[in-house]
């Protein structure tokens, strides 16, 4: 039931640190990830030499999230693909391959395909799943839940920041096992997942009436782009799904260091741009290149809005428009950023007078091919 809300949507958002949190629980024990889903698998998890990510949609974008922290912390290769390519392709996996699908509802025809074509080859096969007992957990090997909790709305909200959570939980009992991190690193990132939840909080108590106003400002837009760089770049890509299954508004998610490369023609004045912006401190780097791409299409006449850490003050002067986000460290800033456009998307199809839980053309569970 929606309670109170105005949308199952706005619960759903509203319940963001819950799914992280909830995701958690019980998993992490005196500083250790427990799965006890997972026990008895050590040896294959030992053994892989490839992942393959499998999923649709915004699933698919936790799951380009979740290989940048897989690579980092295990050293195993991972290659994500949507759920509908990779069973048309004849794709290349074996017995070395571990293939994780992603799947809020369990029940997407795509990635269930993929996932049977997957165990036809000889993979092992793992479920992220927020649904007990659909059918691609129940074709898989192994399974992990997420614990959103049910979600209603047809966009994928709470259950996408659980998925990324429950991928790093993923990730981190298979660093432990194969010695990919040292036990201070790993004691680390624990911490940073476990703050993610207040943080979040952080985001929707402070920034999500002013967001909501925001995006009432934009209700007569035509187009809109996200960019981002990393991690940021699948945000943008969430950011962008969004705001077009939500509002019916063009949207496109860009690289933010392809634009030299063919995006930036499509910079003319007045035109809205997203960026995500990494943390100052913490990836100078990115942050430096990231300003850079700013000052481009600001030059261009771009109408920038900036998701960035609270303490950066660098981006100040390039931005017309900051969305603030509490500092984390870089592979768990997507679980923050994201959020804002989350509610960007929600704020702007209410804004239009749309239904944000049921956007014309879409199903909750989408149970064909
Ligand atoms: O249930 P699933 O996670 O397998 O669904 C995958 C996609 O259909 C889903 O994420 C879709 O893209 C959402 N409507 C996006 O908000």
């Amino acid at each position: 039931e929606k309670g109170g809300w105005s949308s199952f949507m706005a619960k759903e958002v509203a319940e963001e640190p819950e799914a992280v949190a909830n995701t958690m629980r019980g998993r992490v024990q005196d500083g250790q990830i427990v799965i006890p889903e997972l026990d008895g698998m050590d040896e294959l998890f030992a053994g892989v030499s490839r992942i393959v990510i499998v999923a649709a949609g915004t699933a698919a974008y936790a799951g380009l999230v979740g290989k940048y922290a897989i690579e980092q912390w295990t050293r195993i290769p991972v290659e994500v693909e949507l759920a509908h390519e990779f069973r048309y392709r004849d794709p290349i996996v074996g017995p070395d391959t571990l293939v994780i699908s992603i799947s809020q509802s369990g029940e997407t025809m795509d990635t269930l395909m993929a996932v049977k074509e997957a165990a036809r080859l000889g993979a092992k096969t793992l479920s992220i799943c927020n649904t007990q007992g659909a059918t691609i957990p129940r074709e898989s090997d192994a399974i992990v839940y997420t614990h959103a909790g049910p979600e209603v709305a047809v966009a994928s909200t709470k259950a996408f920041v659980a998925q990324i959570t429950a991928l790093y939980l993923f990730a981190l009992h298979v660093a432990r096992i194969r010695g990919t991190l040292s036990p201070e690193t790993q004691a680390e990132q624990i911490a940073e997942l476990s703050a993610l939840p207040a943080k979040i909080q952080w985001v929707l108590d402070n920034e999500q009436e002013r967001i909501e106003q925001f995006a009432h400002w934009m209700a007569d837009t035509r187009s809109v782009l996200f960019l981002g760089r990393h991690v940021g770049y699948p945000i943008a890509l969430e950011g962008a799904l969004k705001l077009k299954e939500l509002s019916y508004i063009h949207a496109e998610g860009f690289a933010a260091g392809e634009l030299k490369h063919g995006p930036i023609a499509l910079i003319e004045p007045g035109q809205p741009v997203f960026v995500i912006v990494p943390s100052p401190s913490d990836s100078p780097v990115l942050h430096s290149k990231v300003v850079s791409n700013i000052q481009e299409i600001r030059a261009r006449g771009a109408r920038v809005i900036a998701i960035a850490e609270t303490g950066d003050a660098a981006v100040l002067p390039h931005a017309d428009e900051v969305l603030r986000v509490p500092l984390a460290a870089p592979l768990f800033a997507p679980i923050l950023a994201v959020v804002p456009l989350h509610i960007f998307a929600m704020g702007l199809a209410n804004a239009k007078g749309l239904d944000v839980d049921q956007p014309r053309n879409l199903a909750k569970s989408v149970t064909v091919e």
